[in-house]
């Protein structure tokens, strides 16, 4: 059986057109990329077991998800701006609730957070208030994190109905710091 690691990233991104030399500006959108690279790649391969959906939750018409398959994903470079230009891509081209193709493994809906919840198995939310740990060892997965500003607390009580709460650490790390630990833990 292949096991794959799926990450849902809770995100204040702009869903409005944005301009590709502004993207801390655009609902950290630079935050949404580095977590993309941090879930995808390793130095020079990707992570063909793992793919990030990123939800984006500001701007005139949220929420707009964003899905990177890491075992489909060619012909992008490992950079901030090249993942920021599929991102303008996915918000051309989104249509409803149902997938639709951006390019080879990317795809875009209008699925809500708790759209994706609810369809998740294995949910672990990350969160300096969880349970400490330092090993995991689970089938396929579902990691659950914000961005800059977080979760918010009504999304993440949802989440809470069918996942549990870990923490990798009393201090606050950065978004695209915790992927990589996640990563970490799970290749020992
Ligand atoms: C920069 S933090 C968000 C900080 C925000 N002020 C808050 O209170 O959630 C980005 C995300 O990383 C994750 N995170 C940060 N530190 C963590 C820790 N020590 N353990 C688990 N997850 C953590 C959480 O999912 C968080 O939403």
């Amino acid at each position: 059986m292949i096991m794959t690691r799926t990450f849902i990233m809770y995100s204040h991104g702009t869903t409005d057109d944005f301009n590709i030399d502004h993207l801390y500006e655009s609902g950290r959108i630079d935050v949404i990329c580095r977590c993309v690279l941090g879930a995808l790649w390793v130095s020079e391969a990707m992570r063909k077991d793992t793919q990030i959906i990123v939800i984006l939750n500001s701007g005139k018409r949220p929420p707009v998800s964003i899905k990177f398959d890491g075992n489909k994903m060619i012909g992008i470079e490992p950079s901030e701006r090249s993942i920021a230009l599929v991102i303008k891509k996915s918000l051309n081209t989104v249509k409803d609730k149902e997938w639709t193709n951006v390019q080879t493994g990317i795809s875009v809906s209008r699925k809500s957070f708790q759209d994706l919840i609810k369809e998740a198995k294995n949910i672990f939310i990350l969160s300096v208030k969880g349970s400490q740990t330092t090993s995991l060892k689970v089938e396929n997965p579902t990691f659950v994190l914000g961005d800059n500003k977080g979760i918010p607390k009504n999304e993440e009580s949802f989440a809470l109905r069918k996942g549990e709460r870990i923490s990798l650490g009393s201090r606050t790390y950065l978004a695209s710091s915790i992927v990589s630990t996640v990563h970490w833990l799970l290749d020992q």
